[in-house]
């Protein structure tokens, strides 16, 4: 007797079967890579980490890389969520709170209580969690079952409690006086819509170098992604990657994040006018600003980190903008004024988009409100405050200096002004703002105007 064909429902199940196995060893093989991350001393960011890692290694093609990146960067997300459910699954949502928020007060024990739900019997319900939570319209799958009362606790008490809304969308309850700022300078209702928003992740936003490129572009793009315009700035949703596209690669289109492009629209240079963007990093704003110059004028670039300023030049160079220079410059003391500036008393514009604690990109980042948790912000304070005094001795008398961080912490922000304008008289302020998140999908940066007397 011949076996019996097996029906197409035994081999619908087997397959099932098969790519729940191969779920599971992927599973298996995020929780070592999360432990891997967690167990480097340095903690590096994780992108960057992913990159290195996942890259250097030809075990992992291109679908393996973006299951690991996702389940990878959720785990960073709603960590600090997960992980206060499993340190306090008995406890009331606010006791659990408390317990997990003592236990993890600062960066280095967060990351070892991290490690250690890791390397216990529940990582991979910790991993399963951040990725439910990642898609809470989806059901509660059976094995996080023993979560679901410790879960609806938490998420009822969200609903009325700041901290619970905090841990529900994975903010450690460390940052709440950092928020509660926040809600100063706008109101509840955007401090919350801000702790919401952390739980996704905004569009990739494309920024035009040539208006007249408008058009190629767009039908390009439409072809891989949903695009959605808003002020100037281009959202595209889509899976496809960009840097393979012709408008990517000819320069017409770089990557830049709304908010960013709403700082640099704050340096309202004219053609023929002179800019100084001074901490230019690899040039995103530097090649916005040179974009409504038409080649008239310049824009000098300057970085601490000689590196980055080959990066503005290839860029600069693929765009066609010919009138970016670059230089090293450290902060330390004002710039030797190129010959062309000097002649003119300085530059009509300066851009200080200072280094901060990059707070306003956990959105995208969600690893840096973990690794970053408890850190002494005054160092980093008191550079800001050096590096936008001695970048203003550049501004020519009548001249403007925007000064923007991307972080939303007012010591970063409106004290460092504060502290700018009291002790320069001949400076007043004519703006200061957050831009972005809550009220846009993007990152939250500061953007500070201020104006020189004209003499
Ligand atoms: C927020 S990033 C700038 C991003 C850049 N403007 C862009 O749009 O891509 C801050 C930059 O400040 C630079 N920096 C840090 N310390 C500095 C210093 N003492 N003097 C000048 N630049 C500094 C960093 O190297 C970094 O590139």
């Amino acid at each position: 007797m011949s076996p019996k064909k097996p029906s197409s429902a035994y081999h619908k199940e087997r397959q099932n079967k098969s790519s729940d196995n191969r779920t599971a060893n992927q599973m298996r093989q995020a929780l070592t890579l999360w432990e891997e991350w967690l167990a480097d001393e340095k903690w590096y960011q994780l992108d960057r980490w992913l990159k290195q890692t996942l890259g250097k290694n030809k075990k992992y093609g291109k679908r393996d890389r973006l299951f690991y990146g996702d389940v990878l960067f959720n785990a960073a997300r709603f960590g600090y969520l997960a992980a206060t459910l499993i340190k306090g699954q008995t406890l009331k949502a606010e006791e659990a709170i408390a317990h997990f928020s003592t236990l993890s007060s600062n960066a280095s024990r967060l990351k070892q209580q991290l490690l250690n739900i890791a390397r216990s019997n529940k990582g991979q319900d910790f991993l399963a969690l951040c990725q439910w939570r990642s898609q809470p319209e989806n059901k509660l799958p059976t094995e996080l079952q023993p979560y679901f009362g410790a879960l609806t606790k938490m998420q009822e008490y969200a609903e009325n409690n700041r901290a619970g809304l905090f841990v529900w969308n994975g903010i450690p309850v460390n940052y709440q006086p950092n928020i509660e700022t926040l809600a100063h300078h706008s109101s509840e209702s955007e401090a919350n819509a801000f702790i919401n928003a952390q739980s996704t992740r905004p569009p990739l936003w494309l920024r035009l170098n040539h208006a007249n490129k408008h058009h190629d572009v767009i039908s390009e793009l439409s072809e891989f992604y949903s695009l959605e315009e808003n002020d100037g700035a281009i959202a595209a949703s889509g899976q496809r990657g960009i840097f393979g596209l012709e408008s990517y690669q000819k320069g017409w289109v770089e990557i830049q994040d709304w908010a960013s492009q709403q700082l640099a629209k704050r340096v309202k240079a004219t053609p023929g006018q002179k800019v100084w963007d001074a901490c230019a990093g690899g040039g995103g704003k530097t090649q916005a600003i040179a974009s409504t110059l038409n080649n008239k004028g310049a824009v000098w670039a300057t970085d601490i980190r000689e590196y980055k300023l080959a990066e503005v030049k290839r860029r600069a160079k693929l765009a066609g903008f010919f009138n970016i220079r670059t230089a090293p410059w450290k902060g330390e003391e004002p710039i030797k004024q190129p010959k062309e500036i000097a002649n003119d008393g300085g530059f009509d514009w300066v851009l200080v988009d200072a280094p901060c604690s990059s707070s306003g990109t956990w959105r995208r980042n969600p690893d840096a409100k973990l690794r970053n948790l408890g850190e002494d912000l005054s160092p980093l304070n008191a550079l800001q405050l050096q590096i936008l005094t001695q970048a203003s001795h550049g501004v020519k008398n009548g001249g403007k200096l925007v000064y923007g961080t991307c972080s939303f912490f007012e010591e970063e922000n409106q004290h460092i002004i504060k502290q700018f304008l009291a002790s320069n008289t001949q400076w007043s302020l004519e703006s200061e703002e957050l831009i972005g998140c809550p009220n846009h999908n993007s990152d939250t940066l500061f953007a500070a105007v201020l104006s020189k007397q004209a003499n």
